[in-house]
């Protein structure tokens, strides 16, 4: 039995993940659950799996909490409370599913505790990748991908000698302005920013996939986990997101890993893993590879895939340069403080200002994350005020 942490758990992630627990009840059994903002669905969840130990985001509304659950359940408030769930929780399985740089201290935490860390934060591995390979070293335990493209990708290389390796590719839906004339995505609205076409996922991620910034901070990531440069890393735009990453092998051949477009299978895997067992899942139906079709991105209209690219050759704390700016103006357009372009501008503005540096402490990786915020707010405002 596995004793399972959510981070997250309030979260598309998050509430796959219980059905997925809810599918192996004799596997998983949640132990902690921690969430932001939402009480009320979290106060559902505790009533229904009974964790130990929960947290969300603030004082006031663990309070609100302790009162709905009564004492059989512990309930803590910030950051101390992500690491409580992560740490005093008696789980040996973290999902770290909280959205942004927020997710980054809990993961590296339960990391370096020696669990096994089901990372679908993405963003924490962006900003502090080096970090979190450090403390997964020191604590001896396991991290395991939960993004699709990196659990395909963990699937295809399972065994497989580094060396052999030419090139991973990982594949993109192309958002919904997939074949908008640039005109038109320069003006594309929130609404139309959040009407994904083949995935339901949160507000943040859902605008990173039409800006193709995802599939950005998911090249990053796949260098940080399996230790490739960016000129080994591809993107090759499949709009009906069924093949989810292919691996080119030295010796000319190639390997696609294929499954139904559901969160629930990936984060299945990690949970699970090395099983692999029938799930909540339907079997893939075959008539769907009829309409499979491939493309490559076109970087003119999606600047922030090439921003990525850029950060990554950069090194140091680009990375986490270009996260933060992007996690602010991301914010604001969803604000509708700014426009959907004004996303790429601001990302560029903020890399070509600030100088990176090594990114080898945690000090160092918070610090380039507080001054690309601080540069962002100020684009932010100055370009409200025009
Ligand atoms: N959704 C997908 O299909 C998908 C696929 C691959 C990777 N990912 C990655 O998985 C992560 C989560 O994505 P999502 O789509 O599930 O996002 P989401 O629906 O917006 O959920 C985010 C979760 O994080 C919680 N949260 C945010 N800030 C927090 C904080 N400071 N402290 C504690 N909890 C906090 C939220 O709590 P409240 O809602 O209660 O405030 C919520 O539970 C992202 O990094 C994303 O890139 C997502």
């Amino acid at each position: 039995m596995r004793k399972l942490a959510i981070l997250g758990s309030t979260g598309s992630i998050g509430t796959s993940a219980l059905e997925v627990a809810a599918a192996f009840p004799d596997r998983l059994e949640v132990t902690a659950l921690a969430a932001g903002r939402n009480r009320e669905l979290l106060r559902e969840q505790c009533r229904r799996f009974r964790p130990a130990l929960v947290s969300v985001g603030q004082e006031a509304d663990a309070r609100w909490l302790a009162g709905e659950l009564g004492p059989e359940i512990e309930v803590q408030w910030g950051l101390e409370g992500l690491e409580a769930c992560a740490l005093r929780s008696g789980a040996d399985t973290v999902l770290a599913s909280i959205v942004g740089a927020a997710g980054l201290s809990s993961t590296e935490a339960a990391l370096r505790a020696g669990r096994r860390v089901c990372v679908a934060n993405k963003e924490s591995l962006v900003v502090g990748g080096g970090l979190l390979r450090k403390a997964l070293a020191v604590g001896g335990g396991e991290l395991l991908p939960v993004d699709s493209e990196h659990a395909a990708l963990h699937q295809l290389l399972a065994g497989r000698d580094p060396a052999s390796v030419r090139e991973l590719r990982l594949t993109a839906s192309g958002g919904p302005f997939r074949e908008w004339p640039l005109d038109r995505i320069r003006a594309a609205t929130v609404e139309e920013a959040l009407n994904h076409p083949t995935w339901k996922m949160g507000p943040k991620i859902t605008v990173d996939s039409a800006t193709l910034m995802n599939k950005g901070l998911e090249v990053i990531e796949a260098s940080v986990l399996f230790g490739l440069g960016p000129e080994q890393v591809g993107v090759t735009v499949h709009p009906q997101s069924q093949v989810h990453a292919m691996v080119d092998f030295r010796d000319g051949s190639y390997q696609l890993q294929v499954c139904a477009n559901d969160m629930k299978l990936p984060i299945q895997y990690a949970l699970l893993f090395p099983d692999c067992l029938p799930g909540p899942v339907p079997p893939y139906d075959w008539e769907q590879a009829r309409a499979w079709s491939f493309e490559p991105p076109d970087l003119a209209r999606f600047p922030c895939l090439a921003l990525a690219f850029e950060a990554l050759r950069l090194g140091g704390t680009a990375p986490a340069l270009l996260n933060a700016a992007n996690e602010e103006a991301v914010a604001a357009f969803l604000s509708r403080a700014i426009g959907f372009w004004d996303i790429q501008a601001l990302n560029a503005e903020v890399l070509a200002r600030i100088p990176p540096e090594q990114a080898g402490e945690l000090a160092q990786v918070l610090d380039a994350d507080r001054r690309a915020r601080a540069c962002a707010q100020d684009w932010i405002r100055r370009r409200a005020g025009n």
